[in-house]
């Protein structure tokens, strides 16, 4: 039996599933069999039933939801109306991305997997769990599940082992071709002008919203610079409530640009336009034609820490021996761990990479640039206003992300830099924008006290939230807000001061660092356990804690658990199970990033 066309479907939040989806792709090609690769949401699933091999890709996002690119197919595939055993001629395996460090671990994949099982699919091995938290990363799960994936599907079609691979050393054909225009016309602003032909506003059609202002919010003597940040959104449509977040892609720095396209030889004015070589659609977000500038600039992600499967295709191009063998060490399964420690641990990116690998780039065409950097991801942030108290605006907290490692020069957040850097005082500034539905709800009953707790940036929500309240004239919100000092990072201060003043809020602030002995939200819990308790089971308060996901969230609900054991004299068994109860009634909620 000949084999059929490999299908790989992937959801994909942060770009390691559509990466390692893209890797089983070429894995498919060296074996020379038939592939084609799709996000979930652009797969017509009702076709499910008469595909005969299929491998999933699918992350788990942090709250246990599927991404973003497969919500349709997700609930597709859950419908009653499905008969067991539809999906009774597909061969398939699931492989998860998750992180371990979230409770729904790889939630997606193992809900999927047991779904397929249900619908009668042959599952051809165990589901994969890979998880960011391993030492060597996903691929420590990928490799080992992808040689078994391989075995069986060998042994399903046996006439495959017949085939001669193509060599490790060959290039694959590219995804795209560039065909290069003569024409030197003048330049638009093409970020823009593909961007206001738009009117439904989502990752593809961004709304160009413009800058209005950028404000520092922490003292200059602050370690971090933190920004507030306002577009006009007016004329958008865009409509958003209290606990919603905006996205947006950040572009890379003008001196990455510039340097990359130093490197490369390429001209940032050429324009060109971009064939698929297979059944690939042309990226909707890059206009034809398109200049390698725009494309550099607001497309590749150079400034990324690079993946193995950059390594594997940049050594095809090496010309120089010593760089081939260190990039076939570094995408070989056993050079995992000296590529950790080159790359991922001090956070190189692929464009200081490919500085470290001079000998490669006088062979690297312009067509291989899709394959070799992956597209910029969009980034999230908690909506922090309300339409309602600054209609056609949007405003967002932002934490300008700058640390050190082993490099010299400090790693910066792509997104948080980027927005920093604008000024809208230097001419007009637009930024693409779409607004997604968040997870955190707020209760619409009028008397239903809230109790917020957001240290630092996790209080962005509850500002969107407080505001939506006040118009509403919902007076019982009680907010924890945690920051390092009172005189330097004390961010809307008069804000709060503002609302206590008009009966609207009561404020707890733990200062961490104002003192000797380090003081966070969750001790401020602690110290109001009869308030606490009291909204709780008399008034039926519901709870929200947003911020840094690392120990803050399990340390408030440890610390709501003690209220409940101190003030309802339960057991710590009763208050693990009264948590549980709220968080699946929604009277508990989370909204965390790291
Ligand atoms: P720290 O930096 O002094 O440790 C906003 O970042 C605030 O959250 C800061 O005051 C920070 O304190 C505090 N914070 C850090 N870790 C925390 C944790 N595990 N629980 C609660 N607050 C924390």
């Amino acid at each position: 039996m000949s084999p059929p066309t490999l299908l790989v479907l992937y959801g994909s939040q942060t770009g390691t599933a559509q990466d390692t989806a893209q890797r089983i792709v070429r894995q498919a090609q060296r074996r020379r069999l038939r592939v084609q690769v799709l996000p979930l949401d652009n797969y017509n699933v009702a076709n499910l039933i008469s595909e005969s091999l299929v491998v999933f890709v699918c992350a788990t996002t942090g709250q246990g939801d599927p991404p973003d690119n497969m919500k349709n197919f997700w609930r597709f595939l859950f419908k009653k109306s499905l008969p067991a055993g539809s999906l009774s001629r597909l061969d398939c395996g699931v492989l998860g991305l998750g992180d371990s460090s979230y409770p729904k671990f790889n939630f997606v994949a193992k809900k999927l997997h047991k779904r397929l099982l249900n619908l009668g699919a042959n599952v051809l091995l165990p589901v994969g769990l890979a998880d960011d938290q391993h030492d060597l990363g996903p691929d420590a799960v990928i490799d080992p599940w992808l040689t078994s994936f391989w075995e069986k599907v060998f042994a399903l079609y046996p006439s495959l082992t017949d085939v001669i691979p193509l060599r490790e050393d060959e290039p694959l054909p590219p995804t795209y071709t560039f065909h290069f225009l003569d024409d030197v016309n003048k330049q638009t602003d093409e970020r823009l002008r593909i961007l206001t032909e738009q009117t439904v506003h989502s990752q593809s059609h961004p709304f160009p919203a413009r800058l209005l202002s950028n404000k520092r919010v922490t003292e200059l003597s602050h370690f971090q610079d933190v920004r507030h940040i306002e577009f006009d959104i007016s004329g958008s449509n865009i409509e958003f409530a209290a606990g919603d977040v905006v996205s947006m892609c950040p572009c890379n720095a003008p001196e990455d640009v510039q340097q990359f396209c130093q490197m490369l030889g390429l001209d940032p004015e050429a324009r060109f336009i971009l064939r698929a070589t297979d059944k690939s659609a042309v990226p909707a977000r890059l206009p034809q034609p398109c200049t390698v500038h725009h494309l550099v600039e607001s497309y590749l992600d150079i400034a990324a820490v690079p993946r193995r499967s950059f390594f594997e295709l940049l050594s095809t191009f090496a010309t120089n021996e010593l760089e081939r063998g260190k990039l076939l060490e570094f995408s070989s399964a056993s050079g995992q761990s000296e590529l950790h420690s080159y790359c991922n641990l001090p956070r190189r990116t692929a464009l200081e990479v490919l500085a470290d690998f001079p000998h490669t780039t006088s062979e690297l065409k312009a067509d291989y640039l899709l394959d070799l950097f992956p597209e910029i991801q969009p980034r999230f942030f908690s909506i922090a206003s309300s339409l309602k108290a600054h209609p056609h605006r949007l405003q967002i907290l932002v934490a300008v992300v700058c640390y050190k490692t082993k490099l010299s020069k400090p790693r910066r957040g792509l997104c948080s830099t980027w927005l920093a850097s604008l000024d809208p005082a230097q001419g007009e500034v637009y930024v693409p924008l779409w607004v997604k539905k968040g997870c955190l709800k707020f209760p619409k009953e009028k008397d239903t006290p809230v109790i917020l707790v957001g240290p630092g940036t996790g209080v962005a929500p509850f500002r969107a939230a407080l505001q939506e309240r006040l118009a509403e004239g919902k007076t019982a919100n009680i907010l924890f807000f945690g920051c390092r000092s009172e005189s330097k990072d004390f961010y809307f201060r008069s804000e709060w001061e503002e609302m206590i003043k008009a009966g609207y809020l009561t404020l707890f602030t733990a200062f961490s660092r104002d003192q000797e002995d380090k003081v966070y939200v969750q001790h401020r819990v602690r110290e109001n356990t009869g308030l606490l308790w009291d909204l709780i089971t008399n008034k039926s308060a519901c709870c929200y804690i947003a911020g840094n996901a690392k120990q803050m969230p399990a340390s408030v609900s440890d610390a709501l658990k003690e209220v409940f054991q101190q003030e309802g004299g339960v057991s710590a068994e009763e208050a693990d199970e009264m948590l549980a109860a709220m968080e699946k009634t929604g009277r508990l909620q989370y909204e965390t990033w790291s």
